[in-house]
């Protein structure tokens, strides 16, 4: 049995935070966070009271609103993010009590950004499996709580935001999430983490001054590994399922930058065209990234019956992969 996307929705804050209002507080300026980076503005979840699983709960609420179900019918919840509320209870918990879910278990997946094609592999293998019949697999990221935001060199990329799926059971098996490659590399890790806040630097007045709670990366190193992982990945999946470039019909890329999209894109053969492409307004929300870009495809009517979806992301670990889905 073949897991289908039945419902998709996404959340992002109202508030906006762009190049130039950075500018106003950093040694930066648009121009450079446009041609580096793509990224026009992104979006900042304001409300201190609130935090991920908020805007994971919001996801939630309208997947079972447009799929016309009750809270109930949910078996299982998976919230992927790096910035949960707190270390436990899980994200997923707390959504799971925000929406009234009573039937559901939940759990949270650490993945960083490939978190939604790990959460979204991982729980179609539960409905592929014949025991679960509806699965809630959610991104979402409070990145601003993890930004320092007097270093440029991170601050401009991310924003915050969640975005989710519903995944059903589907009747045709040439449908649905055909097939997925993953990957880590753990030689990775240490060019992008957040060495704060777990058992190894627990939270101290000494691991704050030395800003252990922020994320660090050396981003010409992630770029470099991003490229080629991404673009090897998705080549991966065509060949496997004997897809040329123009049986692509959309990209979804993990947006971490306009630049690596572009060059995957151009190493798979695949035109700009058909990568779906939001950078310039949301930043990197980690998880939520694809999800969102597939929330805005489907809201926009783009996504017809026989698509085919590549998705592909790169994330701290390292963590990589790809998914490919007929719509
Ligand atoms: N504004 C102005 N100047 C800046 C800024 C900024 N915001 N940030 C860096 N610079 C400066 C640097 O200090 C450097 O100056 P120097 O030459 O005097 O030292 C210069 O710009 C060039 O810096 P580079 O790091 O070489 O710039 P690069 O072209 O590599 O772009 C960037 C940097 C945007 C971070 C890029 O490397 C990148 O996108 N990497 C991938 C990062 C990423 O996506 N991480 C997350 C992915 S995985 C996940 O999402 C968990």
């Amino acid at each position: 049995m073949k897991a289908v996307i039945t419902a998709t929705a996404k959340y992002l804050p109202e508030s906006v935070l762009s190049n130039h209002d950075l500018e106003q507080i950093l040694d930066t300026s648009d121009e450079w966070i446009r041609t580096r980076t793509g990224i026009r503005e992104r979006r900042i979840l304001k409300d201190p009271e609130k935090a991920t699983s908020f805007m994971c709960s919001e996801v939630a609420l309208q997947l079972i609103e447009k799929r016309g179900i009750s809270a109930d019918e949910i078996d299982l919840i998976i919230v992927a993010t790096m910035t949960p509320d707190m270390m436990f209870p899980s994200t997923a918990c707390l959504v799971q009590k925000n929406i009234g879910a009573s039937n559901a278990w939940a759990f949270d997946l650490s993945g960083a950004c490939s978190g939604f094609i790990y959460a979204l592999n991982t729980g179609a293998q539960f409905v592929a499996a014949g025991t679960h019949k509806k699965v809630l697999v959610i991104g979402g990221e409070k990145m601003s709580a993890v930004m320092d935001y007097t270093d440029r060199t991170t601050c401009v990329l991310f924003g915050d935001g969640a975005a989710g799926v519903l995944i059903e059971p589907g009747t045709d098996e040439n449908y649905g999430l055909l097939d997925s490659r993953l990957y880590s590399d753990g030689r990775g890790g240490a060019n992008l983490c957040m060495p704060g806040g777990g058992s190894l630097n627990p939270t101290t007045h000494e691991t704050v001054d030395q800003k252990l709670h922020y994320l660090q990366q050396d981003g010409r190193q992630v770029f470099k590994s991003a490229v080629v992982a991404m673009a090897d990945v998705a080549t991966e999946l065509m060949t496997r399922n004997n897809l040329t470039a123009e049986d692509v019909d959309y990209l979804i890329p993990h947006q971490a930058n306009q630049r690596i999209i572009q060059a995957t894109a151009e190493r798979m053969g695949i035109d700009l065209e058909q990568v779906s492409i939001n950078i310039d307004r949301y930043g990197n929300t980690s998880a939520a990234t694809i999800p969102i870009c597939i929330a805005e495809l489907h809201e926009e009517g783009k996504l017809q019956s026989g698509n085919n979806l590549i998705l592909v992301s790169f994330g701290a670990g390292y963590t990589w992969g790809g998914i490919y889905i007929k719509w």
